[in-house]
């Protein structure tokens, strides 16, 4: 008797637990994005978004139109709801032009019914640059979010540690330029040095081949 009831209540808790679950988005920068939410339909639609912290109002539709004369400044001109999926239970919300400060939790609720979404913002590693300017190199990209992490390699591996000096700025938009800085010292053989930027949603890796001295010297009497 007493496992049947525990079972029930594990069974209960789960459903209550999935029902209850926060929505996980990912959303591009500058890209649109879907925050997705689905009610048992009704006829009187009334839908409020709202931004769960501060409860800022982000997209409301009532009397078979959206009402967006409260809608929060920095959201403006960017949502709407799919019209021809409403009376289906479909209150999703497009957020268009996705940006950083557009992070966090959302409610939407209709006819006595709440879902939650959580929004996660990225802005991908998308090309790193390296290059040489006398005994460093500079290896950099921008417009990343999350923070990034910016690590050296070379090949064949060297033994004593670099001189690194890394800079990270970041930008009005909350995104991130990323540099770092290598001296050079002479290994006295070819090398290549590899840069690596990543987040935790992807990652960029470019080289450099750095000729050994006698090399350049080699180079430079053949020349
Ligand atoms: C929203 O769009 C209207 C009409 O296109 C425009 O006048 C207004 O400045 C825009 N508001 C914002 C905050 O972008
Ligand atoms: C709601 O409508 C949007 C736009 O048509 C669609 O992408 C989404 O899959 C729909 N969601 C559900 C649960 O039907
Ligand atoms: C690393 O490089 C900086 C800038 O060139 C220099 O000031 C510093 O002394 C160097 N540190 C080491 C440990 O070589
Ligand atoms: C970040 O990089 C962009 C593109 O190069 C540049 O326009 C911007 O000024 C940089 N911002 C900062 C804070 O370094």
């Amino acid at each position: 008797m007493t496992a049947v009831l525990c079972v029930v209540f594990l069974i209960l808790t789960f459903l209550w637990t999935l029902t209850r679950a926060d929505t996980d988005v990912s959303c591009v920068y500058m890209e649109n994005c879907i925050l997705p939410c689905s009610i048992q339909g009704s006829s009187d639609v009334v839908i409020h978004w709202v931004q769960t912290e501060g409860n800022v109002p982000v997209h409301a539709y009532y009397d078979d139109q959206d009402q967006l004369a409260f809608q929060a400044l920095h959201i403006r001109n960017r949502t709407s709801l799919f019209k021809d999926q409403i009376l289906r239970g479909n209150i999703s919300l497009q957020l268009t032009g996705v940006k950083v400060q557009d992070q966090g939790r959302y409610k939407c609720y209709s006819d006595g019914q709440e879902k939650h979404v959580v929004v996660k913002v990225y802005a991908p590693v998308n090309k790193v640059d390296i290059h040489q300017v006398e005994n460093s190199i500079t290896c950099s990209s921008e417009g990343i979010y999350p923070e990034p992490e910016l690590t050296w390699s070379t090949n064949p591996p060297i033994k004593i540690t670099f001189n690194t000096t890394t800079r990270v700025q970041q930008t009005k938009q909350q995104l991130y330029n990323i540099s770092s800085s290598l001296i050079l010292s002479d290994p006295g053989t070819d090398v290549v040095y590899s840069c690596t930027i990543s987040t935790r949603r992807n990652k960029r890796r470019t080289a450099l081949f750095r000729p050994s001295k006698s090399f350049q010297e080699n180079l430079r009497r053949f020349i």
